[in-house]
């Protein structure tokens, strides 16, 4: 299969069977992407397909035939420069033991894109206006896929509000 991952094109043969996760991981060698519950519950897995959110460990990787994918390595610039919301993390301490911070930045990435195209959240489906910004509600709401066994939650939002919100 062909696929294009944080922007580097990869072929692969592989099992149909096989996760995208684990193509990932284990045929890409990208292991910021975590594996969690590997059952589409902790969001530790989360990476964009062509810039929305998916739980990896439930996506075959067949599926993505031709699609681009972005994983946590793909988040800070060429020249290694860290994103934005990845400071954020250090500055709040969005963090404990971290694992599951690939998931969150991935999935805090996603869900800016997401509110900026306007998609409806659960929260509110009033998202119309041209930039989108988001209160802390609608951020825990829209992060609430991806858990923190340390609970670092307080951190992880501010975090997330400093790049994205008011
Ligand atoms: Fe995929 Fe938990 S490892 S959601």
């Amino acid at each position: 299969m062909n696929i294009t991952i944080n922007g580097r094109a990869v072929e692969a043969t592989i099992d149909p069977r096989m996760s995208l996760l684990d193509l990932l991981r284990d045929h890409v060698g990208l292991t910021g992407t975590k594996k969690g519950c590997n059952q589409g519950a902790c969001g530790a897995c989360t990476v964009l397909a062509d810039g929305e959110r998916i739980n990896s460990c439930l996506a075959l990787a067949v599926q993505y035939e031709g699609r681009s994918i972005t994983t946590v390595e793909g988040l800070s610039s060429a020249s290694g420069d860290l994103h934005p919301l990845q400071r954020a993390f250090i500055e709040h301490d969005g963090f404990q033991c971290g694992y599951c911070t690939p998931g969150q930045l991935v999935s805090a990435v996603g869900m800016a894109g997401e509110a900026e195209r306007g998609l409806p959240s659960v929260v509110t489906a009033d998202l119309s206006a041209e930039t989108v910004r988001l209160d802390r509600d609608e951020l825990r709401e829209r992060m609430s896929g991806n858990l923190c066994r340390c609970g670092a939650y307080n951190g992880i939002i501010e975090a997330v509000a400093e790049t994205f919100a008011n």
